[in-house]
């Protein structure tokens, strides 16, 4: 697709882009609400004279809980300013052998276990029932784009795997786990839905950096607490913001 307009979406750890060279910010209202944050239009890092625009999807003081967030009111935001492909940076935690923290992935399934969001802007006023394809959820073009940005910077990424949406803001029992295990999960999280399938609807590509921020509830001796989620982060984030310089360069 040329013509490209990026936005990145950035989560836990990442209210901010700090290598983003913001030129405007935007107060964009939907029909649907006012989205978490303004909209930061810039440049990452001058690589590029490509426009990045940034939201922050717990908001700019990162007090918006994952099951609290207007994620209606973001995606359409996104898409009244004409942007065509996401770039999601989602907290996680790992599942699988391989998702110890710090460590980054890119989910290319998705399962979704929230139960109360508001999940589909085709509701009402609709002159037919509409039924997105979502059997692949990621775009595997944008996927491939991450992963060569990664080698070309030396970033170690997990390419795939299946991403657990719970409903939050509680932690996982360990029980949940196990059955998240069982279920072919390696990762998961609170904010990978209803996001993903809203930016489908509106076909937008949509693609998921995740950040492994602990070990899921009962995988290691250590109680999760937010200052382990945020420790990890911040090494998570900084190659993050690499990452996201190295391929948006690309376009
Ligand atoms: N579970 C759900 N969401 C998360 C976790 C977790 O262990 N870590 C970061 N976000």
């Amino acid at each position: 697709m040329n013509n490209r307009k990026f936005a990145v979406i950035g989560g836990t750890g990442l209210t901010r882009l700090e290598n983003l060279e913001i030129v405007r910010r935007e107060i964009v209202m939907t029909p649907y609400g006012e989205p978490s944050s303004s909209l930061a239009f810039g440049n990452i890092d001058h690589v590029t004279d490509q426009e990045v625009v940034f939201m922050a999807r717990h908001g700019h003081a990162h007090n918006i809980p994952p099951h609290m967030v207007n994620y209606r009111a973001n995606i359409k935001a996104l898409k009244e300013i004409g942007v065509t492909s996401i770039f999601a940076i989602n907290a996680v935690g790992g599942i699988r052998e391989d998702m110890c923290p710090g460590t980054l992935a890119v989910p290319d399934q998705i399962i979704d276990y929230t139960s109360r969001r508001i999940n589909s802007f085709f509701e009402s006023n609709l002159s037919h029932v509409t039924h997105i394809d979502f059997s692949y959820p990621y775009s595997a073009e944008l996927s491939e784009k991450i992963y060569k940005a990664a080698e070309q910077v030396n970033i170690d990424i997990i390419k795939g795997g299946t991403y657990a949406a719970t409903e939050g803001p509680r932690l996982e029992t360990a029980a949940e786990i196990q059955r998240l295990k069982r279920d072919g999960c390696d990762m998961v999280g609170m904010t990978g839905m209803p996001e993903a399938a809203l930016a489908r609807e509106l076909q937008m590509e949509y693609v998921s950096i995740c950040v492994n921020a602990n070990w899921a509830a009962g995988l290691s001796d250590e109680l999760i607490s937010m200052e382990i989620i945020d420790q990890n982060l911040v090494d998570g984030m900084a190659k993050v913001r690499q990452l996201l310089a190295q391929m948006i360069a690309q376009f």
